[in-house]
Formats: structure tokens, sequence, C-alpha cells
């Protein structure tokens, strides 16, 4: 594991621009995105940079079963204001939340990333250790999947929600699998609420019960920490 640690977010979010900067000048064409607030400072600098996406093909990790595209909340609305309003891709895609027959969106999602391997996936952790929406305990050997998600989570995601009951119990999601068959990772964690994830990722055993644990096994993940995210490393 790479662990750059920085003064603070957005030199951290600099960092990750010099790095997909990179990747994209050596022909990286297809990025696994996430949502969030810790690729926020990211996608900025993406939207004022020169960097051109039209070539290249996005897939996000998830979106919350429920929601549709044009849902205030949904991953889709907040992707298209971060990112792709500015910087369109060729094709994005990310799960149909309102999809009728879940399992078969989730067989069509994997086709994708099948058909489109992932360069460069951006990932951010969940206070739990949890990765796209795989919560703790899910199969290392998953692929997409229909997610219940944890109190914890729905806790931590409520803050985008009028109220807790606004905020979807169940995701579909990349698994644990596709998320590891990326050629390249780059996780971003800010602030101290992800330090005790953090540390347990990097130091702790590879385990289900924490999903991130298994980035130790990944050849070649590079993962940036502001001082917060890093203090118990
Ligand atoms: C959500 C997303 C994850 C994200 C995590 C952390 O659960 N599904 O992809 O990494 O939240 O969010 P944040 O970056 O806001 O701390």
């Amino acid at each position: 594991m790479d662990i750059i640690k920085v003064k603070d977010k957005y030199k951290g979010s600099q960092k990750a621009f010099e790095i997909i900067s990179k990747v994209h000048l050596n022909g990286a064409r297809v990025f696994g995105l996430a949502t969030g607030s810790s690729p926020l400072e990211l996608y900025r600098e993406l939207r004022e940079s020169s960097i051109d996406f039209s070539d290249s093909i996005s897939i996000n990790l998830d979106e919350y079963v429920g929601l549709s595209k044009e849902d205030k909340q949904s991953y889709w609305t907040f992707m298209c204001q971060q990112l792709f309003s500015v910087k369109p891709f060729k094709k994005s895609y990310i799960p149909n939340g309102k999809a009728k027959d879940l399992a078969a969106e989730a067989k069509r999602y994997d086709e994708i990333i099948q058909q489109y391997p992932i360069d460069l996936q951006i990932l951010g952790i969940g206070n739990n250790g949890h990765i796209g929406f795989n919560e703790p305990k899910t199969p290392f050997t998953s692929t997409t999947h229909i997610v219940e998600l944890t109190d914890s989570t729905i806790e931590a995601n409520r803050r985008f929600f009028a109220k807790k009951e606004d905020v979807p119990t169940k995701a579909i999601s990349m698994g644990i699998k596709s998320i590891m068959s990326a050629k390249k990772i780059l996780l971003l964690a800010w602030g101290e609420a992800k330090a005790k994830a953090i540390e347990e990722m990097v130091k702790g055993p590879v385990a289900e019960n924490m999903p991130a644990s298994i980035l130790q096994k990944h050849q070649e993940i590079v993962i940036i920490l502001d001082e917060a995210a890093g203090s118990k490393l």
C-alpha cells in the first residue's frame, strides 16, 4: 500500500488530481468513480482543469435503491452536479436504483464492468470500513449486489436528507471482487472520523468484518490521508 499523508484535503485532492492526470495521459480510459464528500475537492480540481474525458468511460460504485436518476439525492444527480455537467464522459454508468428487477440490474452492471475493465478506481471509506456500499461481513468474492445499509451508514448519510426516514435503507453496489479487479485504486480519507477505519484497513487482519482490509492485497493502491485520518498510523 502506498500511503501518502498530507496536511489537509485540499493538498490531498491536488495529489489525487496529479495521479489521475498522469494515468489519463498514459492511456487510462475507464474510471471508477465514487460519491460522498471525500472526492468533492478532487472533482472540483477536475472541473477546473483542462482534462478531457470525452473519450473515456465512467462507472460509478453504487446507487440508492428506490431513487430515480432525477431525484435530488440520487448519486446520478450528485455526479452530474459535481463532474459530468462540466466534464462529460463518452458514456457514464451508474446502477439503476429504480430497476424493477434488481437482480437483473446487478447482472447487467457486472457485464458492464467486464466489458470495460476499470483502469483507475476512486474510493472513499465509510466510518465502519465500508467501500462502495459493501458493509461489514460482505463476502470478498461479491460482485454487484443489493445491500441492506447498516444503521451507522444511514446515520452518516442522513446529513444529505431532510430527515433520517428519507434515507434509503437499501443500495445497489459494485461488489468487493469488482473493486479489487480495478488496475489501480486511489482511496481518499479526510478527518478524524475515518482514523480508526484507516488504522484497521492498513494494520488489521484482512477480514470480511472490515471490508477495506482487503485492499492490503491489491497490487497498486494509493491511499491519500489528511493528518486527522492518518493520525492512528
Ligand atoms: C457512502 C458511499 C461511499 C463513500 C462513503 C463515505 O456510503 N456509498 O462510496 O465512500 O459514503 O462517504 P464520505 O466520503 O462522505 O465520508
